[in-house]
């Protein structure tokens, strides 16, 4: 007799931009695995949680708004979950829920794929969700500084060891020049008009990643380009997090290359 077929999601609002149905299902399909990934719409996770999907599911990835107020309702989260205060990721066995967080290994992955990080600087600017569970992470490995538009946000992260100051111009042209790599996890740029950056601060010697993916070519990327930075875009970060998800649920590592290409056919249709 043959299992059941399992059942993944995406939960939260919006989600219908979402890359990941296209990044699961395909690697399901390529693993022959009886598994789908769909969208859930949730507004409210009260009625998310009381309704039949919960019963049905085996695992699933939850975005804006509720990255946060999930935790109340899992059983178990991991040690990183919690000292940054969000789950993205959600697997269910035998009805227990627990949570993780993949924000930060995505990130570090990224860069990793790229370059060596022992003894870089890094400035990450904004200290939401994925700046947190960022600096968390890449603390653990080099030296971090966070600048946020709300200063209190940024000191709050000097409990991971990071420097936290407000994100000015005065900071930010003073913490370029002393770093080797720059992040930017806020969320200004998914206007593709408008970057976090002026150019003018921008030198050719620094390492610019972006984790806005869509515009994958955001304009603090393009700028950067244009000044001879190494860039690398958001779009490897959300690779990385699928490629943990999937991971986590089924055991298998899939291949990096092959998340990229389904993620970029998908932007590009
Ligand atoms: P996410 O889960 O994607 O990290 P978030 O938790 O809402 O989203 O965090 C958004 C980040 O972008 C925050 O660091 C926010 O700064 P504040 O803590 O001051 O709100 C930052 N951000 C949003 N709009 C901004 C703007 N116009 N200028 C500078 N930073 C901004």
């Amino acid at each position: 007799m043959s299992s059941k077929k399992k059942l993944y999601a995406l939960i939260g609002h919006p989600v219908n931009k979402s890359l990941s149905p296209a990044i699961h299902n395909r690697m399901f399909n390529k693993y022959d695995l009886r598994a789908e990934y769909i969208t859930i719409d949730v507004k409210n996770l009260n009625d998310f949680f009381e309704s039949d999907h919960i019963e049905n599911l085996d695992g699933f990835n939850i975005t804006m708004p509720h990255k946060e107020d999930i935790i109340k309702y899992l059983d178990e989260i991991t040690e990183s979950a919690n000292e940054i205060g969000c789950v993205n990721t959600v697997k269910i066995k035998d009805g227990s829920l627990m949570g993780f967080n993949t924000d930060g290994l995505g990130a570090r992955k990224t860069l990793e794929r790229f370059i060596d990080l022992d003894d870089k600087r890094i400035l990450i600017l904004g200290a939401g969700g994925a700046g947190k569970a960022i600096t968390y992470e890449l603390s653990k490995y080099t030296e971090v500084c966070v600048l946020n538009r709300t200063q209190k946000e940024a000191k709050a992260l000097e409990r991971f060891g990071t420097a936290g100051k407000k994100l000015n111009f005065t900071n930010l042209k003073e913490e370029i020049k002393r770093s080797d790599i720059l992040i930017n996890a806020t969320s200004v740029g998914m206007d593709e008009n408008v970057s976090p950056v002026p150019k003018e601060v921008l030198g050719s010697e620094l390492i610019v990643f972006d984790i806005i993916y869509s515009p994958m070519k955001t304009k603090l990327i393009r700028e950067a380009e244009e000044k001879g930075c190494f860039i690398m875009d958001g779009l490897w970060m959300l690779v990385h997090q699928g490629y943990k998800s999937f991971q986590i649920w089924t055991g298998k590592e899939p291949s990096i290359d092959i998340i990229r290409k389904t993620a970029l056919e998908k932007v590009s249709s």
